[in-house]
């Protein structure tokens, strides 16, 4: 409990003696290192890259049942019970389905632990082979994290497909993977159908939903979740642990041009990012209680959900479509997953923080009058007194707006967001600026790559100055390298400027059978470090912090040796954690 509090207030004093002392924070130090000569900054915290934030654990088979023992009787996952689902068919003519959904339902750390032990067993009584792989192709569910912690227990690799990757994509990866069994639930296993003819590996699915259409093909075995724990609690078989060098999963992500490309994240990769995250969140520990709504099948929110056991967290799932009461598939008169749940910590990616911004703004404005007069009053003495950094101007000022005006609209989100995790894409200046406010709660946004396993760069919650990407993770160093024929060079005034290139323990072995891809974007330097290209152009300042302004792989060279740049930002999105 002290710890919490103390671990909450020490970056608040830390900010407050910095301000006072009018230096300006170093959040990135130079850093001498191997391989291509550049500019390269660390994290100013951390001397060497992180590679676990847990002693004698080094893998992410080893953290969670570490922390099931710690926390048995906790609870650590949640589902709302399903109480209603309709169809509202509005005048147009247009169908929309809406759900009536209860309260949590809640596992124990003990009775997931357990689930996940039979799963494991049941799978591999079912007839998976332990080398051979697994994908799970689903929302965000609890399903889909208790099959991944049972793959990683028995070293079997999981391939992930973002659920809305196109079917010939989704039979590429399938192909490629060789995966024999596919997890999935009963929308995906349509889709699973519509391409079996494809399909010559998938021998066995397993679906999520206890409610499927049996649409059985030659091809293939369909079993129910519940069927396979089953199989594995009456004849338990031992696990299979994997060694942190080992591939714990094989990431699709949507690539710009062509077919995805499948990345192979080892158990050390994503415990590096998971041991990284934590330090970014101030006080992060057993009080936490996190809303998972983004695509796991992304690294985000992957590594987040490693995360939050490790620290004795509780995990509550929900979806974006039903995330508040107004969501567009919550029945009318019934309440959102944040308003059921009233998470302390979230991630989101900037479309949802934007739609939330426009919520509050539009019921505000319906209001009119005096309310609104208050709003924007509270608002512009609120913005004035954060100026500089957030924590600025407590006091008694801020109490008052706090109780008259914004905890209406905390309630939003439940009322208790202390931390917003931002990744996907650059916030808008205005937006970061409204939650701020409004909910009264930093927000830590990150630059990285699903190559980096999500590691790269993060903004800390009391940098608030704008388009920047912040100083290195403490698992990442982030050199800059000449790029002559863009016109950036690290000797450049007044930053150093080059292509970004990352490297430590987060950096990934490379892209699945791929070697001439992978050879070209990752190269290993003469001290063993493993460094990432990422084809983006950045520049650091003076005080280790990155901005992103250029774009490689955008320039082009024209006949007489001009070379153009081609839609110098519209590319940025696709860089950062989640698809935009
Ligand atoms: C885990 O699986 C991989 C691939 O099948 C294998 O190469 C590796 O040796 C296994 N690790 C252990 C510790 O058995
Ligand atoms: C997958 O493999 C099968 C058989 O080799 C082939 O017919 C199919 O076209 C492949 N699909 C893709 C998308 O590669
Ligand atoms: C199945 O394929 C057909 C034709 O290719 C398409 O119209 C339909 O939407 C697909 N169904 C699903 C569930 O993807
Ligand atoms: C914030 O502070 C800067 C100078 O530090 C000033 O130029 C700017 O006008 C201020 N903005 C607001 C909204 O007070």
């Amino acid at each position: 409990m002290t710890g919490y509090i103390v671990g909450a207030l020490v970056p608040i004093v830390f900010t407050l003696l910095l301000r006072s002392s009018k230096k300006v924070k170093k959040r990135g130090v130079p850093v001498d290192v191997g391989g291509e000569p550049g500019y390269t900054i660390r994290n100013s915290r951390f001397p060497s890259p992180v590679e676990t934030s847990w002693e004698g654990i080094s893998t992410l088979a080893e953290l969670f049942e570490q922390a099931c023992k710690q926390h048995a009787d906790k609870p650590l996952l949640g589902t709302r019970k399903m109480i209603l689902r309709e169809v509202e068919v509005t005048e147009d003519g247009r169908s929309f389905e809406k759900v009536h959904l209860g309260d949590y339902e809640w596992l124990t750390y003990g009775k997931t632990f357990e689930t996940v032990c039979d799963f494991a067993s049941g799978l591999v009584q079912l007839g998976h082979k332990r080398e051979e792989r697994v994908a799970i192709f689903a929302d965000t569910r609890e399903e889909w994290f208790i099959a991944l912690q049972s793959c990683f227990r028995l070293n079997v690799t999981v391939v992930t497909i973002y659920a809305s990757l196109g079917e010939e994509a989704l039979c590429h990866s399938l192909n490629e993977t060789e995966v024999t069994t596919v997890i999935c639930g009963n929308k995906e296993l349509k889709k699973l159908v519509n391409i079996s003819g494809q399909l010559d590996t998938v021998t066995r699915v397993i679906c999520m939903d206890d409610e499927f259409a049996s649409s059985a093909t030659s091809r293939w075995t369909i079993s129910s979740f519940a069927d396979v724990k089953s199989v594995g609690r009456a004849s338990p078989l031992d696990a299979d642990l994997p060694l942190s060098a080992d591939v714990a999963v094989i990431m699709y992500t949507s690539g710009s041009t062509g077919l995805p490309k499948g990345v192979m994240m080892t158990h050390g990769n994503v415990l590096a990012t998971v041991s990284a995250v934590m330090t970014i969140v101030p006080g992060l520990g057993s009080k936490d209680v996190y809303l998972a709504y983004l695509p796991l099948a992304h690294i985000l929110e992957l590594a987040a959900e490693n995360l939050i056991p490790a620290v004795g967290g509780i995990i509550g799932y929900g979806t974006p479509l039903t995330l508040t009461d107004t969501s567009n598939k919550i029945k009318r008169g019934t309440k959102g997953d944040a308003t059921v749940l009233s998470p302390t910590v979230m991630a989101a990616v900037p479309a949802i923080l934007d739609r939330v911004r426009d919520g509050v703004r539009k019921k505000v404005d319906a209001k009119g009058g005096l309310a609104k007069k208050l709003f924007d009053l509270a608002y512009s003495r609120r913005l004035s007194a954060i100026n500089g950094s957030w924590f600025g101007a407590w006091g008694l000022e801020k109490f008052l707006w706090d109780f008259l005006v914004f905890k209406k609209v905390r309630a939003v989100l439940g009322g208790r967001i202390r931390f917003l995790l931002s990744g996907g894409a650059p916030l808008s200046a205005d937006t970061q600026r409204f939650i701020n406010i409004c909910l009264g709660a930093p927000i830590g946004q990150g630059y990285g790559l699903t190559e980096t396993c999500a590691g790269a760069t993060f903004s800390e919650v009391d940098d608030t100055s704008i388009g920047r990407v912040g100083s290195p993770l403490p698992c990442s160093f982030v050199k800059l390298v000449d790029w002559p024929e863009g016109g950036y060079l690290i000797s450049d005034s007044p930053m150093p400027r080059g292509e970004i290139v990352v490297g430590g323990p987060s950096v990934t072995l490379g892209y699945f059978k791929n070697e001439e891809k992978t050879k070209e974007v990752y190269k290993v330097d003469e001290r063993g470090m493993r460094w990432f290209y990422t084809g983006d152009v950045g520049q650091f300042h003076a005080d280790g912090c990155l901005e992103i302004i250029d774009r490689k792989k955008d320039i082009v060279k024209l006949q007489h040796g001009e070379y153009v740049s081609l839609g110098k930002h519209q590319s940025l999105c696709r860089q950062y954690y989640v698809a935009c």
